[in-house]
């Protein structure tokens, strides 16, 4: 029996295509997006439900409410993976060019428009939505050579947060996803070979990550740090000066040669 519709952005790769597996295989009819058409399509072929693809650049000025009128246009959406994102590493102060100003329009503005309209949508029709808003640990401390990528999903965990209770009393709910480093596209798209940050952090699989994410999202939970590592950087951040946190970080995410 399906249940619905779901929406999964950045489902071309890593934890998004993880996400829609696990979605289909739950009964949800999808709705899956990102810039890549060829492997939203082989994906969609590979999954038991039904499956619209629709490609956007979610980085343009528009285009979350464009995908949201086409997602939604003759289908209730019911579900939404808030997943699309990207980072790019290097240091601030040289960098203003247009990657980097897209990463914030996708993490931040694509994100906040796609979860503004999603909700706006359930309490209008009066169902009780759920929402997955993938951040990061790094949301938990600020990261020289990273400092776009952490302070927007920063953002992303302080929004979810909020929003998850702001949401109760409509019975939707809304949950993030803090994974730590995790095996997929995302350092090559970042730009970043190898860092000490990958050379000494366990790297679990993205469908272990995604299994966790997916597991929290359907028992309404307000956030989750997959595995053990994450949870105890997660929890050492909260008690570490913050100046102490950026220098250590600046030396992780530094390349190693
Ligand atoms: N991997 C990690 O270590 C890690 C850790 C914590 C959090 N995360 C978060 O997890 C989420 C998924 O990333 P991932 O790790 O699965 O990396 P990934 O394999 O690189 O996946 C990123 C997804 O975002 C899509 N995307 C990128 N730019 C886009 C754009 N301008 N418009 C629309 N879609 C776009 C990509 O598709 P196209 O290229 O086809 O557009 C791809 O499907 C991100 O929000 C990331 O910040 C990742």
């Amino acid at each position: 029996m399906t249940k619905g519709w779901a929406l999964i952005t950045g489902a071309s790769s890593g934890l998004g295509r993880e996400f829609a597996r696990l979605a289909a295989a739950d009964g949800w009819n999808l709705v899956i997006s990102a810039r890549r058409t060829e492997e939203l399509d082989a994906l969609a072929a590979e999954l038991s439900t039904d499956v619209v693809v629709v490609t956007a650049d979610l980085s343009q000025p528009g285009a979350a409410d464009t995908l949201w009128d086409q997602a939604s246009d003759g289908r209730d959406i019911d579900l939404l993976v808030n997943n699309a994102g990207i980072g790019v590493h290097g240091r601030f102060a040289t960098a203003g060019n247009a990657r980097e100003r897209g990463s914030v329009a996708l993490n931040v503005v694509a994100h906040t428009e796609l979860l503004q309209r999603a909700l706006f949508d359930f309490r209008e029709r009066g169902v009780r939505g759920q929402v997955l808003n993938v951040a990061s640990l790094a949301a938990v401390m600020p990261a020289p050579s990273m400092a776009i990528y952490h302070a927007s999903k920063a953002y992303v965990l302080s929004l979810s947060d909020a929003v998850h209770y702001e949401c109760k009393r409509d019975g939707i709910t809304v949950t993030a996803l803090c994974p730590g480093p995790t095996r997929t596209g995302f350092f090559d798209a970042a730009g970043l070979d190898k860092t000490w940050l990958t050379t000494v952090m366990p790297m679990p699989t993205a469908d272990t990550v995604a299994a966790a994410g997916w597991r929290a999202l359907k028992s309404g939970k307000r956030s989750v740090t997959p595995g053990l590592m994450p949870k105890i950087i997660a929890f050492s951040a909260r008690l570490t000066p913050r100046g102490l946190l950026s220098r250590m970080n600046g030396f992780f995410w530094g390349r190693r040669n």
